[in-house]
């Protein structure tokens, strides 16, 4: 059993049902969406948080057993107050809404990136959604927030470091499952595919050492116009690629 061992076959998938895909979304394009309008960016964002409403619910029929959501980088913290603000007040109102919706209809809900940053109000709700839905397994959704591939790839070497200098971990035991169980991702599988829509063609620091092997598209479509209907597409599309893992093709 190799790597492709961990992960779910893509190649063989079909996009049928019952599968267990990983599938990782950058949301990108809201601005624009917004701004080709007329509108305030956030218009954008509110539209964009009705898309993942529709993917989430759609997801477990694609055959979608895990859904990662890229929701706001570390990087975003230069945009303007207003829309910092704006993007944190959708994240809590996704959940104080969604929260029955999600636990009725078996999403565990999950959030990686770093906390410390985030408002009281927003962590304790986070906190709440992922105790509530613990035991869901239909769908697991995670959502990015205050994410940065390289720095949860820091803190992760942090904390190794700190159990090596406190002797509870031996520095030789430190392999790549190690660091792999000191990520935020924990417990994930890898992603099988990562798709970023708006047309940009950049891995933006997302999920940086997950995606090593994962499959990435990349669509013109800006993330408020992303539908059920393309998630589909390009799961049927993806399908027919082998995956290899650095291997050599099937016979
Ligand atoms: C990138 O588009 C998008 C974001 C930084 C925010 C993503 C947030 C949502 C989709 C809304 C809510 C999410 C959840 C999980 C409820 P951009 O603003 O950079 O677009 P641009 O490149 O066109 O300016």
């Amino acid at each position: 059993m190799g790597a492709r061992a961990r992960g779910y076959d893509l190649a063989d998938s079909s996009a049928e049902p019952g599968l267990a895909l990983h599938v990782a979304v950058i949301m990108d394009g809201n601005g624009r969406w917004a701004t080709a309008r007329g509108w305030p960016r956030l218009v954008g964002h509110r539209r964009g948080a009705e898309r993942v409403k529709e993917i989430v619910r759609a997801a477990p029929d694609l055959g979608i057993r895990y859904l990662t959501l890229y929701a706001f980088s570390t990087e975003n913290w230069k945009r303007s107050t207003e829309e910092v603000i704006g993007l944190m007040g959708l994240f809590s109102r996704y959940i104080e809404r969604e929260a029955d919706r999600l636990s009725a209809e078996g999403v565990r809900m999950r959030f990686i990136g770093e906390r410390g940053r985030l408002d009281g109000k927003l962590r304790r709700l986070m906190d709440g959604i992922e105790a509530r839905t613990a035991g869901n397994a239909r769908l697991h959704l995670t959502v990015a927030i205050n994410y940065g591939g390289r720095n949860e790839i820091a803190r992760a070497a942090r904390r190794l470091a700190q159990a090596a200098a406190d002797g509870r971990i031996d520095p030789a035991a430190i392999d790549e499952a190690a660091l792999d169980g000191a990520l935020d991702t924990c417990g994930l599988p890898a992603p099988d595919l990562v798709i970023r829509t708006s047309g940009e063609s950049r891995v933006s620091n997302f999920l940086l050492w997950q995606a090593a092997y994962a499959e990435y598209e990349f669509t013109p479509t800006l993330w408020p116009d992303f539908t059920p209907d393309e998630l589909a597409t390009i799961l049927s599309r993806v399908a027919t690629r082998e995956r290899r893992f650095g291997g050599v093709a099937a016979q």
